[in-house]
């Protein structure tokens, strides 16, 4: 008797193992199969779409800062070209640390005197004052890059003026 019972059993196990096993899981590429492929053709899909909005975003931001460019040149006084791609970023064009109306990310540098820049700038370099993006960015300037940068920027009051005349 007992073993008729074992028997069954065994029997009714393999018939489950054969049933599940045609009707495909997931894991056997079966109906659950092709929705995680069609799936994975969406995400797929996703991914190109937002590489291209990020190109064109790119494009755009490209225009954006050359008519910065040209803007700062014309309607401000001139800086040189060390300063405009290393620092206007976040100083501003003119040192003022605001764009646009918006205030960015570094604060206004204009109006201060070459000693207390150089100073400051010194002090970034050296870790003194902390600010891990200041450091990182003075990180490749000797100190003879600083002082250009402190005097150049000590300047731009007196080139405004000169630029209103
Ligand atoms: C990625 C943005 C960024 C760039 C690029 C950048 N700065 Fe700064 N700068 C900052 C931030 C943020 C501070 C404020 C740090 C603080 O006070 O802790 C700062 C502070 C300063 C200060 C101190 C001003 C003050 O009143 O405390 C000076 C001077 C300065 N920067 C000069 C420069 C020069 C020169 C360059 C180009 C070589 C430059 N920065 C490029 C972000 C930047």
């Amino acid at each position: 008797m007992k073993n008729i019972i074992v028997g069954l059993l065994t029997i009714g196990i393999i018939g489950l193992m054969g049933l599940t096993f045609m009707g495909g899981g997931a894991y056997h590429g079966g109906e659950y199969g092709k929705v995680i492929e069609d799936f994975g053709d969406t995400m797929t899909a996703y991914e190109t779409v937002a590489i291209e909005e990020k190109d064109d975003r790119q494009k755009e931001m490209d225009k954006l800062s050359a008519l910065r460019d040209k803007a700062g040149s014309a309607g401000a006084f001139e800086v040189s070209h060390e300063y405009k791609s290393k620092c206007a970023s976040c100083h501003g064009v003119n040192g003022s640390g605001y764009q646009n109306g918006k205030p960015m990310m570094g604060p206004k540098l204009i109006g201060q005197t070459a000693e207390k820049l150089y100073k400051d700038l010194v002090e970034f370099k050296s870790g003194r004052k902390e600010n891990i993006i200041m450091k990182g960015l003075l990180m490749p300037l000797n100190e003879e890059d600083l002082k250009r940068f402190a005097d150049e920027i000590g300047e731009f009051p007196a080139r405004a003026e000169a630029a209103k005349q």
